[in-house]
């Protein structure tokens, strides 16, 4: 699950693929004298770079076969090569030239790498991932400028370009940019690139596991990836990360910790402690059980004990939550409430993102079986996916007794 990794299938990013092929045509069948420039324009882990990198060896294998007309395939990242010499080296090393740090000015490793290009017949297609950084600099406007027009500026170079220019934020960056020619020529196609949803991240996890091999099978279930997947999915009310990359990270290294403990199975337990491990911006905050009200307090112990005692469930069933919770105010010796308000401290707590909540239950391989009649209200099931259960239990347990003290 290295970062290097290109995978072979890309789910729910199909027509995204699709749509840059269809635009580069005319460069694929081998047309010169044009630049085709498409925009991916997304926040971090929607999948930019994978399925730019997923292209660019797709038809660098067509083109070896011999099914296209000579095409060279380059890949250059504005955030790692910071000048304008730099990244027209690294596209002159992808056309097979190699250029000293001294002796070549900038305007001469242009020209050398499209007259080769240029006389080998060859066309070329080009990534300029994060391109943010880029067009804040003059140097990287020029940069741009010089791929959309080379059939301009050299004119004994003859080459179709196929350029795809990543942002994170493409409108705020093009905003920067102050030559109106490049303004206008990065203006054709922009390919949006939006947040995963639970369900899209859950197959994009699926797919690691089972199709590209990345873990033993069986090694991980269904109520893992969904936990993952709902802890980093997008949704428009609730908001999200929809980041594939923190996603298969979370995966990956609770898998490495449950080997690490000579598990084979990959447990919720795994998951809470990776993600309480910093992954997420907001790590556990003790503070924020203080500030609950006695209630919450016991309600979220009674989530917590049933999840200890079903370890290889993620979720578990509001039913069984307000039976353990009636226990808890017995031993306390303090009265339950009834049901509304506990539905209402369930929607406290989810609030405070404290609790993860499911409405319908997936099958085994992360579709969800939607059962949802309308009238029938769906039965809710309650997790928590950030915090270690055994921390959380003491701090509860704890705060709990200590209020209970001070209120006799
Ligand atoms: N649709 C997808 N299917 C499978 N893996 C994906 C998909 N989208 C993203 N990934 C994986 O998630 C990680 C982040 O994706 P990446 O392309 O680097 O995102 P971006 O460039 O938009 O920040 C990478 O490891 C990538 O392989
Ligand atoms: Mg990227």
């Amino acid at each position: 699950m290295s970062s290097e990794y290109v995978p072979v299938f890309l789910p729910h990013r199909e027509s995204e693929v699709k749509e840059t092929l269809k635009h580069f045509y005319p460069i694929i069948r081998g047309e010169k004298g044009l630049t085709k420039t498409v925009i991916y324009d997304g926040p971090t882990g929607t999948g930019k770079t994978a399925v730019a990198k997923r292209i660019l060896l797709s038809l660098s294998e067509h083109a070896s076969l011999g099914k296209f007309p000579p095409l060279t395939t380059s890949y250059v990242n504005a955030y790692e090569l910071r000048s304008k010499f730099s990244v027209f080296r690294k596209i002159g090393e992808d056309v097979g030239l190699r250029f000293p740090r001294k002796g070549f000015s900038t305007h001469e490793v242009i020209a050398y790498t499209f007259q080769t290009l240029s006389r080998s017949g060859s066309n070329l297609v080009l990534v300029v991932d994060e391109a943010d950084m880029l067009v804040r600099q003059k140097e990287g406007e020029e940069v741009l400028y010089v791929l959309t027009r080379v059939g301009e500026l050299l004119s004994d170079v003859n080459v179709g370009i196929g350029l795809i220019v990543i942002f994170r934020d493409f409108q705020v960056s093009t905003e920067s940019i102050s030559n109106v020619g490049v303004r206008s020529s990065l203006s054709s196609t922009v390919i949006r690139f939006n947040p995963y949803s639970s369900k899209q991240l859950a197959d994009i996890l699926w797919y690691r596991v089972e199709k590209e091999g990345a873990m033993r099978p069986g090694a991980v279930g269904s109520e893992v990836i969904e936990m993952i997947a709902n802890t980093f999915g997008y949704d428009h009310q609730r908001g999200g990360w929809g980041d594939a990359r923190m996603a298969l990270k979370t995966l990956y290294y609770a898998a490495l910790r449950a080997e690490n403990l000579g598990r084979g199975v990959v447990l919720p337990e795994d998951v809470r402690e990776v993600l309480n491990q910093g992954i997420l911006p907001t790590p556990f905050d003790e503070e924020e059980i203080e500030k609950l009200q006695l209630h919450e307090k016991i309600l979220l112990l009674a989530i917590t004990n049933i999840l200890l005692m079903e370890r290889d469930k993620a979720y578990v069933s509001i039913g069984d939550v307000e039976f353990e919770y009636e226990d808890l105010c017995n031993n306390y010796g303090i009265k339950p409430l009834k049901h509304t308000s506990i539905w209402e401290r369930v929607q406290v707590l989810k609030n405070k993102g404290l609790i993860d909540t499911r409405v319908s239950s997936m099958d085994g391989k992360g579709r969800t079986t939607q059962i949802a009649l309308p009238q029938v209200p769906e039965v809710e099931y309650l997790g928590i996916n950030r915090v270690p259960l055994d921390v959380l239990k003491k701090v509860l347990q704890e705060s709990i007794e200590e209020e209970l003290r001070s209120a006799h």
